[in-house]
């Protein structure tokens, strides 16, 4: 995508479509036109006031009005888009409506589009606006469509170029904006790309290829443990969930160097199932093709990766993926099989649909043994929070306060929503074994609790949190701002986590 900066009125703009933004005000105060909007209503002779004391726009959030200046100005068509209440007004709320308002203006043939839906107000500055326009109408033009012929995927020709209007913001700063909006947007959708990969194409070994590329294309160091590495390191739930597929299992590392030598920094680690049948104990066929989406926490991480190596911040951190199939066979693991993970524990196997968590916790203690604090993972891990949270919030699981804090905080500035759940230790209770040290699975309730207390024997003395993305990661049906498939949730939060983290 071309992103270029523009300083003309106004009216002197030409592009296929220039998107300005309004809010709802009270009753009495009615639609709050933004500086821009203001403009263009000028210009038009008080058109857009017109259609909305008419009752055609409102000025709630992504409802858009599109006006057709007929020569009057520059731009072909206008898109008037609605922010929602002036009151609530945050940046989210831009980078919604800038994401629904491109993506429609995408759909509708437009290839230059002009963002101007600035809010001059005091309560959000101008260049975290403008970089919330950039990334929502990055993430809101996003497509999956390689798999198509060329006419049913636009030939390629959606938005091409996006103008954004600035007129008295700092030109450095300003190119900050743009340059950080990019790679949040861009690192999204790498993010993205790698879950709507099909299953068959996106193999583990394919998705470590897929990491190397970017690792060499963004200047990281990278390392990927083959099997025979993983059997040395006794990874032994990693080996015992792949072992009924064909694909053998993989171990990806990449590491970025913005710190002291002398400071491991953090990790963060990524669910990397790149196809969850249950194995045996098999899912229901329904719906299973949405489990190529299981390795959506891996995704997470090297599109966070990818972003963070392109902003250099000033500290250090790893990358960690642990990646396979599970798949039911002959020689698949089974539900009775006691595994014993690299740092020695035995877990004793109830559903091999329950896989996740056996992989991460070799990945944990591989990242515990390391040294690294705090430890993040990211995982499409339990169908429990999806009941719990829906699509709306991603659940926190986490041992410390102030980094539960921290993540919902960097959360709410990239978009994203987190929420705080319970690791009380009565829920210890219900993974207890006779015959290991801990049982698998601690039944129905608070399956996603219980999934996170196993997850808690291997992070040694780590400050950790577990995210579970099983309802944010991906969205079966297609929404205003984006399409179905995969969100790429999780890359803007921890870059911009990580961003506070090495202040
Ligand atoms: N990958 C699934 C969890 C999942 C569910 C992800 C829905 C995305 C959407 C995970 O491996 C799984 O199968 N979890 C089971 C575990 C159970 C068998 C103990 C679950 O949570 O139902
Ligand atoms: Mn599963
Ligand atoms: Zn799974």
């Amino acid at each position: 995508m071309d992103i270029q900066e523009t300083t003309q009125a106004i009216q002197n703009i030409t592009c296929d479509v220039l998107i300005v933004g309004a809010a709802r005000g009270t009753t009495e105060q009615g639609i709050q036109l933004s500086t821009a909007a203001k403009t263009v209503d000028e210009l038009l002779h008080g058109l857009l006031t017109e259609r909305s004391n008419d009752g055609e726009f409102k000025g709630n959030l992504g409802e858009i009005l599109t006006l057709h200046p007929m020569g009057q100005m520059g731009a072909k068509r206008v898109l008037v888009v609605g922010l929602g209440a002036q009151n609530s007004l945050t940046t989210q709320s831009i980078r919604r409506a800038s994401a629904i308002t491109a993506r429609h203006a995408q759909s509708t043939g437009a290839h230059q589009v002009t963002l101007a839906i600035q809010w001059y107000s005091t309560t959000i500055d101008d260049v975290a606006v403008i970089q919330a326009e950039i990334e929502g109408a990055l993430l809101g033009c996003y497509a999956f469509r390689k798999y198509q012929q060329a006419e049913q995927s636009n030939n390629g020709k959606g938005v091409t170029q996006l103008q954004v209007f600035a007129h008295n913001t700092n030109k450095s700063t300003l190119e900050q904006a743009i340059q950080q909006g990019r790679i949040l947007a861009e690192a999204t959708n790498a993010a993205r790309d790698l879950v709507n990969e099909p299953p068959n194409v996106l193999t583990p070994s394919e998705l470590a290829n897929r990491a190397v590329a970017m690792a060499k294309q963004f200047g990281l160091e990278y390392e990927v443990f083959d099997k025979a590495k993983i059997e040395q390191l006794q990874m032994g739930g990693l080996l015992g969930v792949s072992q009924g597929s064909a694909q053998p299992p993989q171990f990806i590392v990449l590491r970025y160097r913005g710190g002291a030598a002398t400071e491991k920094g953090l990790a963060l680690v990524g669910k990397g199932i790149t196809f969850d049948t249950g194995g045996i104990s098999i899912k229901p066929a329904a719906g299973m093709d949405e489990m190529k989406g299981d390795m959506g926490g891996a995704a997470a991480v090297i599109g966070a990766m990818q972003a963070i190596a392109a902003l250099k911040p000033h500290i250090n951190v790893t990358g960690i993926v642990p990646t396979c199939e599970n798949m039911p066979s002959g020689t698949a693991y089974r539900p009775g099989d006691i595994l014993r993970i690299m740092n020695g524990k035995t877990i004793e196997i109830v559903n091999t649909d329950a896989e996740g968590r056996l992989i991460l916790a070799d990945a944990l203690s591989y990242a515990a043994k390391e040294g690294f604090s705090p430890i993040i993972d990211l995982a499409t891990l339990t169908g429990g929070i999806v009941i719990a949270l829906g699509s709306t919030m991603t659940g926190v699981f986490c041992n410390d306060e102030q980094l539960t804090n921290d993540i919902i905080a960097a959360g709410q500035a990239a978009g994203e929503k987190y929420w705080p759940m319970p690791l009380d230790e009565e829920y210890g209770e219900r993974i207890k074994s006779d015959i290991a040290d801990i049982k698998q699975t601690g039944g129905r309730e608070a399956s996603s609790v219980t999934a996170a207390k196993i997850l808690e024997h291997f992070v040694g003395n780590a400050k950790w949190a577990h995210l579970d993305i099983a309802g944010t990661s991906y969205v079966d049906s297609k929404k205003p701002y984006q399409e179905k498939g995969s969100t790429g949730v999780g890359v803007r939060t921890l870059a911009e986590l990580v961003l506070r983290l090495a202040q």
